[in-house]
């Protein structure tokens, strides 16, 4: 697929980034618009100079699509703030990117005939009383507590999503997302794994909330990157779930870490946080049927990877741990 145009909201963040880098090397025009809340110039910096991308620094809610006058083959929405400490620090802005946020990239993909994604997250299911979760699995979400501007913002996404497929027979796409990590994450980003590596790194202690024995699974990037082209390439309108579904508690993840890095650390176990998930695994059959898609990369290989890019980049001021995902 080459000289197609394609819009990206979200497009400077640790995902749109690797999104935009896929669609730029096979050819394509790309417009990346990013309000910089939770996303970094630096993860687009090298393709600034390419004439094939384009950044615009704007959000999503106050955008005028009247001012849009391109016709895009394929518009992503991807922006949002995606960890814990940024959601509870944003609450209204992520309400209203994934609601009101939604609607403008829908209304931008009706006026073009564009084919459409939304990022949706594993976080629907909420604190799941199945497991592994599957598609069909309505979930057990708390609607009132602080992470509900996350779960009902995405929850609210999907279901516009699908009003806009069925009324106006837009050609969306909804894909789940489970725990992904790699490089470009922002290590102060109060995400698991950039905490434990930020912590071994400056020879702190890893903190634990809970017992440790909660689990998640975690998804390379460039497997993530490689579901999501392969979802653009199929007709079919309802969510699917892209992660990892290989479970790890959260004490083994420290484990492998440390053993990775070669630095041993205390534990600190603090208070379980509120709502946080127990366990999360993805039951992936559908990506398998539809996509003939599923993850390569072993953990251990991706935290090397994810390692190597940390110890490359500067480490920032203590900050924001809270939030485990
Ligand atoms: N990383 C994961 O493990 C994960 C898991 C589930 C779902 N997701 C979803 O994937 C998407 C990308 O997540 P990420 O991990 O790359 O997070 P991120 O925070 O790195 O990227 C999100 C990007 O959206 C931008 N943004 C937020 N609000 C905006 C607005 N109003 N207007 C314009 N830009 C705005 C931010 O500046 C940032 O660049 C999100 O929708 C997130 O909910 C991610």
């Amino acid at each position: 697929m080459r000289n197609k145009l394609i819009l990206i909201s979200g497009g400077a963040g640790f995902i749109g980034s690797h999104l935009c880098d896929y669609y730029v090397s096979e050819g394509n025009n790309v417009w990346c618009i990013d309000n910089l809340c939770t996303g970094r110039i630096s993860n687009i910096e090298h393709l600034l100079k390419e004439q094939k991308f384009k950044f615009i620094e704007a959000d999503i809610i106050s955008l005028d699509i009247n001012s849009i006058k391109e016709h895009f083959d394929m518009v992503f929405h991807l922006a949002s703030p995606a960890s814990p400490p940024d959601y509870f620090r944003l609450p209204l802005e992520t309400l209203k990117v994934n609601s009101l946020g939604t609607e403008k990239m829908l209304e931008i993909a009706r006026k073009c005939n564009a084919k459409f994604l939304f990022s949706s997250t594993s976080e629907v299911y909420g604190d799941p009383l199945v497991s592994p979760q599957k598609e069909d699995y309505w979930g057990n979400v708390n609607p009132v507590g602080p992470r509900s501007v996350y779960d009902e913002g995405k929850r609210y996404g999907e279901a516009i999503v699908m009003a806009y497929h069925r009324k106006y027979r837009v050609d969306t796409r909804i894909i789940r997302i489970f725990n992904t990590y790699g490089e470009r994450m922002r290590l102060d980003d109060g995400r698991v794994i950039p905490n434990f590596i930020s912590q071994l790194l400056q020879g702190n202690p890893l903190t634990i909330y809970g017992d440790g024995r909660q689990t998640r699974s975690f998804c390379y990037i460039s497997d993530l990157i490689n579901g999501i082209v392969k979802m653009m390439e199929i007709d079919f309108h309802f969510p699917v779930n892209l992660g990892n579904p290989e479970e790890f508690t959260i004490l083994q993840l420290a484990e492998l870490l440390q053993k990775i890095t070669g630095k041993k650390a205390i534990i600190q176990f603090l208070p379980a946080l509120e709502d946080d998930p127990k366990q999360r695994r993805p039951d992936i059959s559908r990506a398998k049927q539809l996509l003939n898609w599923q993850p390569v990369v072993q953990l251990e290989e991706g935290l090397r990877k994810t390692l190597k890019y940390f110890q490359s980049i500067p480490i920032p001021s203590p900050g924001a741990d809270k939030g485990v995902k």
